[in-house]
């Protein structure tokens, strides 16, 4: 790269809560769809914006996602980075090695098997709106349905009590969050982790049902994965789905009540509800500084020629509003032909869990619009506060569910 360029600092703020910053349309624009931007770190890196660039980096080999090549930024959160240095399991790492730890576990997450789970996530959710409809309003939705259900329904698969899920909350939540003290979240990752050998541990001494065991028997006592890699890939797997799921449900809500025509299209016709669910990701994409990528060598993107060492930050949430791929793409089209978004990431390292995702948020967004037709916002989209980490995480979204609330 050329340093006496001009750098744009990234990464940019939102536009709004539930729209992306104004500098990728702007960039796209001005032809500049791979821009050179200066990351939080401090060192330059690629931003690419445009759908092709965003799928041309992540599609190509030559791009690692492991955290100790240069450029390659996981999380501008400390504690966050500091945890993912130490040793990625597949998500930070490149094939062959990833390919080998992601086929450990990639039949837990088939279509197949995580429609099993639809029964299970009906239960859960009705229960969770029982207890919504009778709390006094307003309500917290992330606390009383978005943070519940992904807890849960990981308990269900990994075969822990589900008395543990609030556990797994509670320490993951201070592990992210930018309000703990560095103490506090090395305390809760310590917790974690503790956590999760022993679930290790029991599993050793008795076989049952579960992912859990599953992976211990046919990974952990054959020596085809460490204790330490065992124990992690069950702890990266809770990772992956809380936050991101509770947040796509809160963000979800929010972004239908404000859209009003596009919820009475889904009441007058629950079977738009799957395509909705992709509008929404794309629209939200909340897994807005994911796509960190470091090129191994000389590689041409679409014309930009990027040299060997240099990070790339694919933007997911730039791609998603391309409009050459999305026309018009500040509009929330609930019948959108779906299929090009790239919300759970592009190649190799697309998202394992998102069968289970589109479920969790088909079912449980589905049920709570039905169940409750007069909700409003009570948290207006500006007032809603966040945590900055690689996912968009809404932390708070109060709504009154009766529609009653001053
Ligand atoms: C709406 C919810 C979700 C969103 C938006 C989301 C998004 C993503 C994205 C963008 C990636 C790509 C990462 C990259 O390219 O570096 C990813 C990877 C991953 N996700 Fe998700 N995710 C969601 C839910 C889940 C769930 C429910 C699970 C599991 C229970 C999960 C587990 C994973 C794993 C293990 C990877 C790493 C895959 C690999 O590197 O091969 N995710 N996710």
């Amino acid at each position: 790269m050329n340093v006496d360029d001009p750098i744009l600092s990234w990464p940019f703020d939102r536009a709004t809560a539930l729209t992306p910053p104004v500098e990728h349309a702007a960039l796209r624009r001005e032809g500049c769809p791979m821009a050179k931007v200066s990351l939080w770190s401090g060192e330059d890196a690629w931003l690419a914006t445009s759908h092709a660039d965003v799928q041309a980096v992540l599609g190509d080999p030559g791009f690692s996602s492991d955290p100790h090549k240069p450029g390659v930024l996981p999380s501008p959160s400390e504690a966050a980075l500091t945890f993912w240095k130490v040793k990625g399991t597949f998500d930070k790492t490149d094939p062959p090695e990833h390919d080998h730890e992601r086929r450990m576990v990639q039949t837990e997450f088939l279509v197949k098997r995580v429609r099993s789970y639809r029964p299970f996530l009906e239960r859960v959710t009705d229960d969770l709106l029982d207890a919504i409809e009778a709390a006094e309003q307003p309500v917290d939705l992330v606390t009383m349905l978005g943070d519940v259900v992904p807890a849960l329904i990981t308990c269900e698969m990994m075969g822990l009590p589900p008395a543990d899920a609030g556990f797994l909350r509670a320490s993951l939540a201070t592990f992210m969050s930018q309000a703990s003290t560095p103490e506090q979240s090395a305390a809760a990752m310590t917790a974690l982790i503790d956590y999760f050998d022993a679930v290790v541990a029991d599993r050793e001494r008795t076989e049952r049902d579960d992912l859990a065991s599953r992976l211990v028997h046919a990974q952990l006592v054959p020596g085809h994965l460490s204790r330490e890699g065992t124990r992690r890939m069950l702890l990266d797997l809770l990772i992956g789905g809380l936050d991101t799921t509770s947040s796509m449900i809160a963000l979800g809500t929010v972004l239908l009540l404000e859209n009003p025509d596009q919820a009475a299209l889904l009441d007058a016709d629950p079977a738009l509800w799957p395509g909705a669910v992709e509008e929404l990701l794309r629209y939200l994409t909340i897994a807005q500084f994911i796509g960190s990528r470091s090129a191994t060598a000389d590689i041409d993107v679409n014309g930009t020629p990027i040299a060997a060492g240099d990070g790339v930050f694919a933007s997911l949430l730039a791609a998603n509003w391309d409009p050459k791929v999305f026309p018009d793409p500040e509009v929330l089209d609930v019948t959108r032909a779906p299929g090009k978004h790239v919300a759970f990431g592009y190649g190799v390292h697309q998202c394992l869990g998102q069968a289970l995702a589109r479920l969790e948020l088909d079912v449980v967004l589905s049920k709570l619009f039905a169940r409750f037709p007069s909700m409003r916002l009570v948290t207006p989209p500006d007032d809603l506060r966040f945590n900055r980490t690689t996912i968009h995480t809404a932390l708070e979204v109060l709504v009154d569910v009766h529609g009653s609330h001053r």
